[in-house]
């Protein structure tokens, strides 16, 4: 896809494709006018009623009223009532467990052997973290990624077939979700999701429909995205074995090496608005109803924004500039709390394996088969004592 993006930066930064899988839509892929499409939400709308958020109209999960898929006011309210659990002094509360999580996961890694780093470290640590998020019974945490999947994936891809299928067990994970709310509500608030969710004014009595729709989000947000940039964080250095060597010299840089790989993986390759009202931008004219996908991987490689853009460099001067959470109002509530994992993660990691290409991949990575979700299924690696 590199070539392309870089011929449409070039050559027609907002461009219209008018027949498509997804019907006609129109591609921005400069940093800028990405910009200026995330920064006035009065024009370009996510709402679900207008079409969602991804370059596909919504899927039967998607269309679910979630706060991403939502315009203010509503949304605003929504958001305020989450914010607090990735409030900073939250995030220092959580941490320690987090390390604790993340230690044991890697303490149990086999050394000399080949193994899925997807499987044994990403959705592992995810599923952990999202378990401790929600106040989720640990015994269960793998239902919460099966709840991911199942809501993002191509249809055939995910042992789902047909969107009833996918109704029905997103309908579970409802189930199973509201059975843990009302316990919270009935018991004192503790610090987790659920019961923030569970006593706050703004949300206690939200629509079944509304109560799915935020936890179908907040699973998904904080699942696939902080998953794959474990995954391509690994595949990066190895590629760029210079890159590694830095990191284990000198390990203070893993805080910006961090929003590098999630600047280099762009986790999610889009996000999708609907115009409101006639816009003009980038001397092209966008008509009311149009679909317009922002392209956060190609502005994520807009060399006219980022200096060396298409080179993964782990000490850059200014490494949270960069698309891959978005801007706006939208702007993702858990920015934080994944730049803590990913950061705990390499902490950890070169504390146990501090050699340059230790931590080696073995093979060709298999990738997640998606136009929204930019991720790997598989990693094989082997950690060489
Ligand atoms: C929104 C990316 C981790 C929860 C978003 C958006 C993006 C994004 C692109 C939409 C921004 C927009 O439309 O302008 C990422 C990436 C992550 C990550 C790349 C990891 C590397 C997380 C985590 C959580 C989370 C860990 C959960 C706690 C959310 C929520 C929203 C959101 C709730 C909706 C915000 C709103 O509409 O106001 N994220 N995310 N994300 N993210 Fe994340």
């Amino acid at each position: 896809m590199w070539p392309y993006f870089e011929r449409l930066r070039k050559e027609d930064p907002v461009h219209y494709c008018n027949d498509s899988q997804y019907g006609p839509y129109w591609s921005v892929t400069r940093f800028k006018d990405i910009m200026s499409v995330e920064t006035n939400h009065k024009v370009f709308s996510s709402a679900s009623r207008s079409g969602g958020i991804t370059i596909m109209d919504n899927n039967a999960a998607a269309s679910l009223p979630m706060f991403i898929a939502m315009d203010p006011p509503k949304h605003d309210v929504q958001r305020k009532t989450v914010t607090p659990i990735v409030a900073p002094e939250n995030l220092a509360k959580l941490e320690g467990l987090i390390r604790q999580r993340t230690q044991n996961a890697l303490d149990a890694l086999p050394v000399g052997e080949t193994f899925n780093w997807v499987e044994r470290v990403s959705i592992n640590l995810t599923a952990q973290m999202l378990a401790t998020l929600f106040g989720f019974p640990f015994e269960d945490r793998t239902k919460l990624t099966h709840w991911s999947d199942v809501t993002t994936c191509e249809l055939g891809t995910c042992g789902v077939e047909t969107e009833e299928q996918r109704i029905k067990e997103i309908q579970e994970c409802g189930a199973y979700m509201t059975k843990l709310f009302n316990e919270r509500a009935n018991s004192d608030p503790q610090p987790d999701l659920l019961s923030m969710l569970a006593h706050s004014e703004n949300t206690r009595n939200m629509s079944p429909e509304e109560f799915m729709g935020n936890m179908v989000l907040l699973i998904v947000g904080g699942n696939d995205t902080t998953r794959n940039s474990m995954s391509g964080g690994l595949l990066a250095l190895n590629e760029n074995p210079e890159e590694y060597r830095k990191l284990c010299a000198d390990p203070t840089l893993i805080p910006s090496m961090v929003s590098e790989i999630i600047r280099w993986q762009t986790p999610l390759a889009h996000m999708r608005r609907t115009a409101l009202e006639d816009f003009e931008l980038g001397g092209k004219q966008i008509k009311k109803g149009d679909k317009v996908v922002m392209w956060y991987v190609s502005g994520n490689r807009d060399g006219d924004e980022i200096e060396n853009a298409d080179r993964f460099i782990i000490d850059r001067a200014n490494p949270r500039h960069h698309l891959s959470f978005g801007f706006g109002i939208h702007r993702c509530v858990g920015n934080r709390l994944a730049e803590m994992q990913l950061r705990v993660l390499w902490e950890e990691t070169l504390k146990r394996w501090p050699k340059p290409g230790q931590i080696e991949v073995v093979g060709e990575p298999r990738r997640v088969f998606s136009t929204f979700v930019k991720g790997f299924e598989a990693l094989p690696v082997r950690i060489n004592a």
